[in-house]
């Protein structure tokens, strides 16, 4: 029976193609033509098209890009006694009061009373603090009081104390004065704890402990900023998400509150249920942003609070000036001379040169009337003094339907310069919609999609999901005159204290790994090229059940300084497929091509700090010549970069 059939597939193949002008190696016909026209040059790539968006969420940044390894150092949680285990001897008393506060931004402290006693204090991080062997952690705290006896402060892991350190107090401090240490662990841990142990006789206050890798980029963990990095992000859209809107405008994010000497920033209790200590505030954003050589997009509340949880708490009429009020001077902090009162704060926090903020954006997921009347208010204050300054309007939490329209029709009859979109949505959505901005309108406002993921059933990081969002991404690529800006959501997810799947990059204490979807984000960074070049698919339509997908989706660029066209193709499928390259117009092939495959045996595969099962795989091809044949594995993102003569 094997035989017959393979006998039939023989005798076909040749009666078929025997005279095929095809090379030799070309049995079958590829299912698919990608006829590229290279004289036919389309929209040019948007500079800022694929960017990052950071979001305090998952504790992203505090247990995560903040480098701070203790938690609660300062007893502002809402629990105070959060993170810390307080042990006491007889004649000891250990309370966390608020009567002589550091600070009024820093109120409570831990009052240690001893007549001869002792009390243990332990901090164990975020489950654990990890550390490297001979590597230096900066230990510094405030105290104040009368006492005479000693404190030892340890790392130590199981029973072993890894580093040790003493203080000895011998007459009183009578203002809040900061001890700074230092330790040196003789062992490599990941799961140590901070022992603080004072024995004497006395009363102190203790508040502000920090313990802090002396390796820290302006308080930032460099491994993780390394992830960052490699995104090669255009724009850096911070600081959220809903954490800029709060569950009520008691906790809306307030720029000022988050800069100056750490001690004195206003921690708080974010909507995702955490405290935020602000250790990474306004001014560490925009160095990052500058580090990334990214430009800053930072998202300002509108005077509401979050109108998709309890209840949206709007700000009376005649306290909005308040808000726009701290928009216009958070632009005078960021660009103004330091000349001007908060020009002289951004130079008195150590750099005089301004950020060149460009973009802002007012809201973040909030829509109908009393929206637009607060953006139209701040808009008009804001473009008075800074005219070429552009604001983003935000859009409502759906991507299609009744808000959504609305919103957009009051974007264009209000000439919005950019309209932030956000979609969450199925894989099948996704794929179905690569060309939603096909048909957006050219004159309108242009998009800002500051947030968006495919989510797989029970919300996986897997190559289902990644896959998904390429194939979409093509569409936002051959629609970058209109999508100027781009950013998956969330970024961070520090395993076993987050609070939303899936996201971009996974870290615990000591290490970190890209998702599939990271992958696609870096990929796609990098191989963006400056204009869009025309091309077609053949028998691209393909229908399952009715549904409208694609066999194939794809995007072709050209990269102006490299001289290679780009070409992606992505095929979500599980079955490869080829297809047959012809570039049509006047070109010459040099040979060579670079190309990049992201895949793996299963669309469900996923990536964990053990294992990177879908990593892009990169190679030389020599030897191209125009037409060429190329197959797209099964669940596979491909990049061929050809390099062309001029
Ligand atoms: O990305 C997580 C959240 O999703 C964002 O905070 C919010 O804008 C959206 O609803």
């Amino acid at each position: 029976m094997r035989f017959i059939r393979v006998f039939l597939f023989i005798l076909v193949t040749l009666l078929f193609f025997g005279d095929s002008p095809l090379p030799a190696q070309q049995i079958l016909p590829a299912q698919h033509i990608l006829e590229v026209y290279v004289d036919q040059i389309g929209p040019r790539i948007s500079p800022l098209l694929y960017g990052i968006f950071f979001e305090d969420i998952n504790h992203a940044v505090d247990g995560g890009l903040y480098a701070e390894l203790l938690r609660n150092g300062s007893f502002e949680h809402t629990n105070r006694r959060e993170g810390w285990v307080i042990e006491r001897g007889e004649r000891a008393r250990a309370t966390i009061v608020s009567e002589e506060p550091l600070n009024r931004n820093n109120p409570n402290y831990l009052k240690v009373e001893l007549e001869d006693s002792a009390v243990k204090l332990v901090n164990t991080g975020y489950n654990g603090i990890p550390l490297k062997r001979g590597e230096i952690y900066l230990l510094s705290f405030y105290t104040k009081g009368d006492f005479s006896g000693k404190l030892s402060a340890s790392l130590v892991k199981g029973e072993e104390k890894l580093a040790e350190t003493d203080v000895v107090f011998q007459q009183g401090i009578p203002n809040w004065q900061k001890i700074s240490l230092k330790l040196s662990p003789k062992k490599d841990a990941t799961d140590a704890r901070l022992v603080v142990l004072l024995e004497g006789t006395g009363c102190l206050l203790l508040d502000m402990f920090s313990l802090m890798p002396e390796k820290n980029w302006h308080g930032m963990r460099e491994d993780l900023l390394r992830m960052l990095e490699s995104l090669r992000p255009s724009f850096v859209r911070f600081p959220g998400g809903c954490l800029v809107e709060g569950d009520s405008l008691e906790n809306a994010y307030r720029w000022k509150e988050t800069i100056g000497p750490v001690e004195e920033r206003r921690s708080k209790r974010n909507l995702w249920g955490y405290h935020q200590s602000f250790g990474i505030g306004f001014y560490e954003y925009l160095l990052l942003c500058e580090r990334l050589g990214a430009k800053p997009l930072p998202i300002f509340n509108a005077g509401m609070s979050c109108q998709v949880r309890r209840g949206t708490q709007y700000c009376p009429a005649d306290q909005l000036d308040e808000w726009i009020q701290d928009v216009l001077d958070f632009l005078e902090f960021a660009n103004g001379s330091v000349d001007t009162p908060w020009g002289a704060v951004r130079a008195s926090l150590g750099h005089p040169e301004p950020f060149n903020v460009e973009y802002i954006g007012i809201g973040n997921e909030n829509w109908g009337p009393p929206y637009h009347i607060n953006f139209e208010k701040f808009r008009k204050a804001i473009k008075e003094k800074y005219p070429n300054v552009k604001i983003v309007f935000s859009g409502p939490p759906s991507y299609e339907g009744a808000n959504f329209r609305q919103a957009w029709k009051w974007a264009k009859e209000n000439d919005v310069e950019i309209f932030d979109e956000h979609i969450y949505a199925s894989p099948e959505w996704f794929l179905a919609n690569t060309d939603r901005y096909d048909t957006y309108d050219r004159n309108g406002p242009k998009v800002l999609l500051g947030e968006y993921a495919a989510h797989t059933p029970g919300r996986k990081n897997n190559l289902q999901a990644a896959l998904a969002e390429a194939a979409f991404m093509t569409g936002l690529e051959r629609n970058s005159d209109v999508v100027i800006m781009a950013s998956y959501a969330p970024l961070f997810n520090r395993v076993g204290w987050s609070q939303w799947v899936p996201d971009l990059i996974w870290f615990d204490g000591y290490r970190v790994f890209g998702t599939p979807s990271y992958y696609v984000q870096k990929i796609f960074s990098e191989n963006r090229g400056d204009v869009v070049v025309k091309s077609t698919l053949t028998n691209e339509e393909y229908r399952v059940f009715g549904y409208r997908y694609k066999h194939l989706y794809h995007v072709v660029t050209y990269d102006q300084k490299g001289e290679e066209l780009i070409i992606k193709v992505v095929n979500p499928w599980p079955e490869d497929k080829s297809v047959w390259i012809d570039l049509k117009g006047k070109v010459e092939l040099t040979g060579e091509a670079r190309i990049v495959v992201l895949t793996s045996a299963d669309q469900l595969d996923e990536n964990s700090f053990e294992e990177l099962k879908v990593v892009p795989k990169e190679s030389v091809l020599f030897g191209i010549k125009n037409p060429f044949e190329y197959t797209c594995k099964a669940f596979s993102v491909n990049v061929i970069r050809l390099k062309v003569k001029r």
